[in-house]
């Protein structure tokens, strides 16, 4: 792969959005080709399978379900959007990857950690990010962001705070687990210190791939 695989990772209103346009702008000023894309959704399939995956219509749907609908997701986003633009030299920010289906539906849901990162390794060809930034945040903190932005809750973040306890662990047990590429981040801290550790750490391993 020529190019340079970042993922973000974290609960709802942790702030990945915010973060994820602060980076695309400054790689823009800096001259360099960088490629924002999303998951569940991201190509035209995907999008049908988000709506599947998110609306509150299926609010009983089978876990393993759901598992394979996110992995269909993005086999779909790998072969048609990810894997061309990192071919083809570009950096790709991706928000959330599969780091997001082992915590929530490995961990989470009790579907096994293994299990879904064998099955996620599957789907996306064994593409693992260079860099995945988890941006770390309680509970409390992603509920009080989403109220503030009004947005209504999607099947999956309408789950109880118990759920979201397991993710916050979840996380922080992966990241532990692949310290090369995890870099953990207080998403409590302020908007632009968050971003300088990050601009810091992305600078860092354009140099070691000799992208700059
Ligand atoms: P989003 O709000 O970040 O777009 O993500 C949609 C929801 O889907 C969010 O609550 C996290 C959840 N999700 C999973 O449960 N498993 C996955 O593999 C992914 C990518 C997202």
């Amino acid at each position: 792969m020529k190019g340079l695989f970042i993922t973000f990772e974290g609960l709802d209103g942790s702030g990945k959005t915010t973060q994820i346009k602060l980076l695309h702008d400054f790689l823009k000023k800096e001259g360099l080709d960088a490629v924002v894309t999303m998951e569940p959704g991201g190509t035209a399939v995907g999008e049908k399978i988000r709506d599947a995956l998110l609306s509150r219509k299926y609010s009983g749907m089978d876990y393993k379900t759901e598992a394979l609908l996110f992995l269909a997701s993005r086999a779909e986003l790998m072969s048609k959007v990810i894997m061309p633009a990192l071919n083809s030299g570009s950096i790709v920010i991706c928000d959330r990857f599969f780091d997001s289906t082992v915590v929530y539906q490995g961990i989470a849901r009790k579907l096994g950690k293994e299990q879904i990162l064998n099955m996620s390794l599957w789907a996306c060809s064994n593409v693992v990010p260079d860099l995945t930034f988890l941006l770390s945040i309680k509970v409390d903190k992603s509920e009080e962001r989403m109220k503030i932005t009004n947005r209504e809750k999607d099947r999956i973040e309408a789950e109880k705070d118990l759920f979201k306890e397991k993710i916050c662990k979840g996380y922080l047990e992966i990241a532990e687990e692949n310290k090369d590429r995890f870099i953990v981040l207080d998403g409590g801290k302020d908007i632009q210190s968050i971003f300088g550790e990050i601009k810091d750490n992305v600078e860092r391993v354009l140099k070691e791939k000799r992208l700059i």
